[in-house]
């Protein structure tokens, strides 16, 4: 760089006294004005790190102020390089997704041009006002349900998913068109979810309300006829599912099961989370429904293997339109797929994320994709056994699908617009393919794809 570059770019912003960033600015080729934190930085902050990073939220430091910020620059560089931050595992050359957290190459490129450069606070009047968080409901409660008492949580180590029925016994059916989930504790609640629970369902038969089971709790039961009416992950907000004239059903006579994923915070303290929802005024067009996916509950997973391949299947039996993709794996899980092959001989790739077991994070399509009869849906899943998996209890275990965490599971929870008179929406699925074999020695895999393909 030559002196003249530095004294054109310190003419430009009026000081020389910021030789750093003058520098990086230089090496960018830009003569612009130096990146401060005031005038660039913190506003990617507000809109894409707060929601998380405040007082209160699950992220493990505030980055509202530049003296809070300042000392986390290089992990803040190194996490947004790596894209680790914010929290996305979909790959974005598969589908788009109105929920998309990811930061643009832009924002990138200047939160590291700050990094590098000074690291500098500017001038205080380039600063924005700070952002006012939404605290209280993000929509106006119809109906609020609450855990009917506090759940205990332990101070420090691993608390496993836990779920807690709430007896509400719906007196009515219900059409739900929007749905918000609000931690008690919002330090301890990474996410959470909350399912219908259907009149009938064998789902936590003998559970007693209001006490929190572990997922792996015999008492749990099978949870296929599941619907999720709900969801929270730090800044998600209230969710809207009157998006195509469509709304969530609730049969008369449910009950609500809150899903937990808490985090220990060094502390003993409790939660008490809550639930509120907004009725439809007329009874919808589409019926939003959420089913289990294509699940590989024949899966074998050999010893020590760091990449087994999983593969499972569902045949779609009459025409729906597919909204939202959750992938489910446990510790082991390395990444998912979802590919369709649709009647017509045509295949197409339309989900592809990695996985890590505590965000469990969904995505949202921006537009349904319609998925004639006959369609497969077919999930596609890599596992790491070996001992390089930080994670894993047991690298020496053949692995089984199985409720604990040191089992395994792969399915994709999904959302479909169906005919709201369709009495059991379950039947649009049917298990196909892959997911039919008996359990081998490995897979299944891929290459059992075609072999099963035959209709
Ligand atoms: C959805 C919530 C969420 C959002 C949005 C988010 N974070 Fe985080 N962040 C977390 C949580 C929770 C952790 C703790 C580790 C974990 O659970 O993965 C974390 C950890 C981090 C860490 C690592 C801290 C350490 O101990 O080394 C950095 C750095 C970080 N976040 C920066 C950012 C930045 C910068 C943004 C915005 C560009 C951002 N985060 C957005 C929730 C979030």
């Amino acid at each position: 760089m030559s002196w003249k570059t530095v004294a054109l770019v310190g003419f430009l912003v009026g000081t020389v006294a910021m030789a750093p960033s003058m520098r990086a600015t230089a090496q960018e080729g830009s003569a612009t004005a130096i990146v401060t934190f005031n005038k660039d930085v913190l506003p990617i902050l507000q809109k894409n790190c707060q929601t998380c990073h405040r007082p209160g939220e699950v992220a493990p430091m505030s980055l509202l102020t530049y003296q809070e910020v300042r000392p986390w620059a290089k992990a803040i560089k190194g996490a947004v390089v790596s894209r680790t931050m914010p929290p996305w595992f979909a790959d974005p050359a598969y589908g788009h997704f109105t929920n998309d957290m990811r930061l643009s190459d832009a924002d990138i490129k200047t939160l590291v041009a700050w990094i590098d450069g000074s690291a500098s606070e500017g001038n205080a009047k380039d600063k924005p006002a700070p952002v006012t968080f939404v605290e209280g409901w993000g929509l106006e409660p119809e109906m609020v349900i609450e855990m009917p008492q506090d759940i205990h949580l332990k101070a420090t180590g691993t608390i496993n998913y836990q779920n807690i029925l709430v007896k509400v016994n719906f007196p009515e059916d219900r059409w739900v068109v929007a749905a918000d989930l609000r931690p008690g504790n919002a330090q301890v609640v990474h996410h959470m979810r909350a399912n219908i629970r259907p009149p009938g369902s064998a789902f936590m038969k003998g559970a007693v309300p209001g006490v929190a089971y572990d997922t792996a709790d015999p008492v749990n039961g099978p949870g296929n006829d599941l619907d999720l009416l709900g969801k929270f992950n730090p800044g998600l907000g209230a969710q809207d599912f009157s998006r195509y004239e469509s709304a969530k059903f609730v049969p008369k006579g449910s009950d609500v099961v809150f899903n937990m994923h808490y985090t220990a915070t060094g502390k003993e303290t409790t939660d008490r989370s809550r639930l509120a929802l907004v009725f439809a005024k007329h009874p919808p067009k589409l019926r939003y429904f959420v089913n289990v996916g294509p699940q590989a509950l024949n899966l074998v997973i050999p010893a020590g293997d760091r990449n087994a391949q999983i593969v499972s299947e569902m045949t779609v039996t009459a025409d729906t339109q597919l909204v939202y993709m959750q992938p489910h794996m446990h510790v082991r899980g390395k990444d998912y797929e979802v590919r369709l092959f649709f009647p017509s001989g045509e295949s197409k790739t339309i989900f592809k994320a990695k996985w890590d077991f505590n965000w469990q994070q969904g995505v949202d399509l921006d537009k349904p994709i319609p998925l004639p009869a006959g369609t497969r849906i077919v999930g596609i899943a890599h596992f790491n056994n070996s001992a390089e998996n930080k994670s894993n209890p047991d690298p020496t275990k053949v692995v089984l699908w199985g409720p604990q965490n040191w089992d395994e599971m792969q399915n994709c929870f999904m959302g479909f617009l169906v005919d709201p008179g369709m009495k059991d929406p379950t039947k649009l699925f049917k298990v196909s393919g892959p997911s039919l074999l008996p359990k081998g020695t490995f897979g299944p895999t891929l290459a059992t794809l075609s072999l099963t393909a035959q209709q």
